[in-house]
């Protein structure tokens, strides 16, 4: 098989709105490496987006799966639970930064975390704007594509976006925005645009993937916590693309001084597989009535 021949099969099979930064096609992988179907072998430097931070098919991830599959594949954990889904709920509620209780959900895709971390943000604070960050990625659903801060290519012709998102600069030193900048701006978002204490959280990634791989300053996380706090906001860390290790700390918010209330999850938990979580304050995450969350 050739690249090339899939490569014709794929224009005319596939949505051109699926874009692709390769033409290789895939025909096995193993841990960091990836073979196509030409038989080339690739360092992978991509991890699938930061997917597989183990590796390719790591065997503990297989083994895992496989004995899985052997029990049951599917029973709707609101119907029929199983014990797993408590057991990663437990170990996540015990690894996230901050000296509280919490609680976890699972859902499947990164986007479908974030959408989560809001609904449970606004039903827990009975308000509902959201603050983010430009150059912000939070996803391609409506509320993963409003939070986003980046028109091309995400929002450009997918309007009207869900109201009450607003968003403010994110510090980089590169583009000459300062964390005294960005403080500012969030300030003048206050006066001009939405009362502080309709604002139910302010979503920030601890470092930009998509927007450019820039860190948030530490001061800066520091200030967006105190902000928070004055104002009875929730900070939500979006650790989708930063969370297993992907910044050499099991999450990008262990290397600061401050808590997140919420944090969402995917890619890495999961190494692979289709899986996201949300954690948060025990008392944040039981605010939605039962059914409400699944
Ligand atoms: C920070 C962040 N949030 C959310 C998402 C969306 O995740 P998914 O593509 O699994 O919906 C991504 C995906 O790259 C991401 O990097």
């Amino acid at each position: 098989m050739k690249n090339s021949a899939i490569s014709e099969r794929k224009n005319q099979s596939i949505s051109r709105g699926v874009g692709m930064t390769t033409q290789i096609y895939a025909d096995r992988a193993e841990n960091s490496e990836i073979w196509d179907v030409e038989g080339r072998r690739y360092i992978d430097f991509s991890s699938g987006i930061a997917v597989v931070n183990t590796g390719h098919r790591h065997p503990k991830v297989i083994e895992a799966v496989k004995a899985q599959l052997d029990r049951f594949t599917h029973t709707c954990h609101q119907v029929v639970p199983y014990e797993s889904y408590v057991r990663l709920a437990e170990r996540l509620n015990g690894m996230l930064p901050g000296k509280f209780d919490k609680k976890t959900i699972f859902v499947t895709t990164g986007a479908e975390a974030v959408e989560n971390a809001i609904k449970i943000a606004r039903n827990a604070t009975g308000r509902p704007a959201v603050i983010a960050f430009a150059g912000g990625f939070h996803g391609r659903t409506f509320m993963g594509m409003a939070l986003t801060g980046k028109v091309v290519p995400y929002k450009v012709g997918f309007g009207a976006m869900p109201a009450d998102v607003f968003h403010a600069p994110f510090p980089v030193a590169l583009h000459g925005i300062t964390v005294a900048d960005s403080l500012a701006a969030l300030d003048r978002l206050f006066k001009a645009d939405v009362d502080p204490a309709r604002v139910a959280a302010i979503i920030v990634e601890p470092v930009q993937g998509e927007g450019g791989f820039y860190e948030a300053p530490r001061d800066f996380m520091t200030a967006l916590r105190k902000i928070c706090d004055q104002h009875g906001m929730l900070l939500i860390a979006d650790e989708v693309q930063t969370g297993f290790a992907r910044t050499g700390k099991m999450f990008a918010m262990d290397h600061h001084e401050v808590a997140p209330d919420v944090t969402t999850m995917a890619k890495s938990l999961a190494g692979g597989f289709p899986l996201s979580a949300v954690t948060g304050r025990a008392e944040i995450m039981d605010a939605p009535s039962p059914g409400g969350l699944g």
